[in-house]
């Protein structure tokens, strides 16, 4: 079974990814362990609820639903669910399980990180992106109404089951945003998921269970080691916003609502891509191929309409901006990346308005 350690100063465990984990859930509920609480959402909870309940073994377990959108990822969302968790007998021995998209994963973290001042959480993904990306790394919070994911902890889980059968029942926008997330794996750290992209983007799309199972343990695996080596994001975690400064950029402009995040993040890679290249980095050639290999993924929603200089303005405020300056995460080849500060605005305007036509 495919297995990805993190080994962080905080904590160590392990993320599997296998077809039908999600069975193997009574097996990691230390024994010691007191009532459990999965967090869901109605959606995943009518699809997979059985599943879950015969994955628990004739465990006994208290579920917590909640509407989800990015609406409902907030504190007061996760008041409620504490006042749940206590009111069903909850105490320090409790444990939360983590079973949906990356909102649920990221406020069910949340939820475990404060509860009683920490309890332990199982993060089990359901969405591609929350595969590769939400639910390993410790990284929890909820949204602000002044902005996203603005306030948070780090609370490592106790094991990841990624489940890629779980996959199956995902709308095929969501599951092509999380793609682009794979493929931004894949150009960070791994040429040969990238050249799945190349060579085979159709057989990612119908879903075959060879490369999706391939292309999600490869971004699992880049994860953990990226987070191991860099838990709180100081150093290596950056080169895991390739594409994100812009994209970050796009989703603001566009209050939220017109892209799926790993769309913004498509058209931000694009950008990156092209900045890339202008600065000398990344040849031609290259370059193309990491552009087909996004169009290949699907269509994002237009951004022809979008102003050039309010995407520059909002990259000055990206929260990952350090001392001023904005960063880019650059690529000169699959697996090849560095982050640069101090480029001429005139390569980001022309990239940018590149990668929105
Ligand atoms: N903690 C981190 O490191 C990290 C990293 C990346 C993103 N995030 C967060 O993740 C969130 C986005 O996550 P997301 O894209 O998974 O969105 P999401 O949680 O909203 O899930 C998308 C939709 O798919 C539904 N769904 C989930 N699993 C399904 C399944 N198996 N079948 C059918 N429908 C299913 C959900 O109910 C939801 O309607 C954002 O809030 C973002 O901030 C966190
Ligand atoms: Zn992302």
């Amino acid at each position: 079974m495919p297995t990805f350690p993190v080994r962080t100063p905080s904590a160590s465990y392990d993320a599997i990814v296998e077809r039908g984990a999600l069975a193997q859930l009574k097996a990691h509920i230390p024994p010691r362990a007191g009532r459990v609480f999965a967090v869901s959402t109605p959606d995943v909870w009518q699809l997979y609820r059985e599943r879950f309940t015969a994955a628990m073994g004739g465990r006994e377990f208290d579920v917590i639903e909640f509407a989800g959108g990015e609406e409902r990822k907030r504190m007061s969302e996760v008041e409620v669910m504490a006042e749940a968790m206590l009111a069903r007998g909850a105490d320090r021995s409790s444990l939360v399980i983590g079973f949906g998209g990356g909102i649920t994963t990221d406020l069910a973290g949340f939820l475990a990180a404060i509860f009683m001042r920490g309890v332990p959480v199982i993060q089990i993904p359901t969405t591609l992106l929350a595969q590769v990306d939400a639910g390993v790394g410790g990284k929890t919070g909820a949204n602000l109404v002044s902005g996203k994911n603005l306030i948070g902890a780090f609370h490592q889980p106790l094991v990841v089951l990624t489940d890629p059968d779980l996959l199956a029942t995902l709308p095929a926008r969501e599951y092509v945003a999380g793609l682009f997330e794979v493929l931004k794996s894949g150009i960070i750290r791994s040429p040969e998921l990238f050249r799945v992209f190349v060579e085979r983007p159709a057989s990612l799309l119908r879903r075959e269970a060879a490369p999706l199972e391939f292309a999600i343990a490869e971004s699992v695996r880049i994860k953990c080691e990226v987070v191991s080596a860099d838990e709180k994001e100081g150093g290596l975690r950056r080169i895991l916003n390739f594409g994100h400064t812009v994209g970050h950029a796009i989703e603001a402009e566009t209050a939220y609502k017109r892209y799926l995040h790993g769309e913004a993040v498509a058209l931000g890679m694009k950008a990156a891509i092209h900045i890339s290249h202008l600065t000398g980095r990344l040849p031609a050639d290259l370059a193309a191929d990491m552009l087909t290999a996004i169009d290949a993924c699907g269509a994002v929603p237009s951004a022809a309409d979008l102003s050039v200089a309010n995407l520059c303005a909002r990259l000055a405020q990206d929260k990952k901006t350090l001392q001023g300056s904005v960063h880019f995460v650059l690529t000169s080849g699959p697996g090849e990346t560095e982050v640069v500060s101090g480029l001429p605005l005139e390569v980001v305007r022309e990239a940018v308005a590149t990668a929105i036509q």
